[in-house]
């Protein structure tokens, strides 16, 4: 059992998903709006270097062990795009906020009429210590980009991802169905089991 972790970030769905999924091995679990967290910029070019960057300040900032995550799509056919730049393919340029619809649909242009329509989400979990401890725990799932997307039950991606043996897109799924199968869930069950196993 871990006595105290802090989880860098301020994105609340996250937050509950990590706090529930790791309540049974941590005491008490922070996150960054308990807790002065510096703001990272993400400057490395992989999930896990940035993942990193962010559980590293936060840990360096707080003296306590901490957690943080990097996630994004990953298409086949586009050479593994949008990948580390997933939430940026959705910045409309000179306005504020994200709009997926418009980041799906460049994926689905660059995709044209290639055959080859595979994509898995990525997420990566870094794990950095006050001592310098570090342990990276990553979670994938794979499946097919469809169009036009589908429902609106999920977020960002979700829409026109189906994972592998499913029928319904991650946006049309129910949430309790995608939190079992996802790459975050993967990730975090790996991160559980080590968790076990610390005294
Ligand atoms: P970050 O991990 O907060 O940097 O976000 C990465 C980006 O990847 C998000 O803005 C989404 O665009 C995308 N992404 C990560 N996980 C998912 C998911 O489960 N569904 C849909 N999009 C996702």
């Amino acid at each position: 059992m871990l006595e105290k972790l802090v989880i860098a970030t301020h994105n609340k769905g996250k937050v509950v998903e990590m706090a529930t999924s790791l309540q049974e091995h941590v005491r008490t679990i922070l996150s960054a709006d308990d807790i002065d967290v510096p703001e990272v910029e993400e400057t490395e070019d992989s999930f896990a270097g940035n993942a990193l960057l962010k559980a590293r300040a936060c840990a360096k900032a707080t003296k306590l062990p901490s957690l943080a995550d990097d996630s994004g799509l990953c298409v086949n056919a586009l050479g593994g795009k949008p990948g580390i730049h997933s939430a940026r393919w959705a910045e409309l340029e000179g306005q504020e906020g994200r709009d997926f619809k418009l980041a799906m649909g460049f994926i689905d242009d660059k995709l044209g009429k290639n055959k080859d329509r595979s994509a898995y989400f990525i997420a990566v979990l870094a794990l950095v210590f006050p001592d310098g401890e570090e342990h990276i725990f990553e979670g994938r799932i794979e499946g097919n980009l469809i169009w036009p997307p589908s429902g609106d039950k999920g977020f960002g991606y979700d829409p026109m991802f189906v994972p592998e043996g499913k029928r319904q897109t991650f946006g049309e799924m129910e949430p309790e169905e995608k939190r079992k199968i996802s790459h975050r869930a993967k990730a975090l069950a790996k991160l559980s089991e080590f968790l076990k196993t610390y005294a």
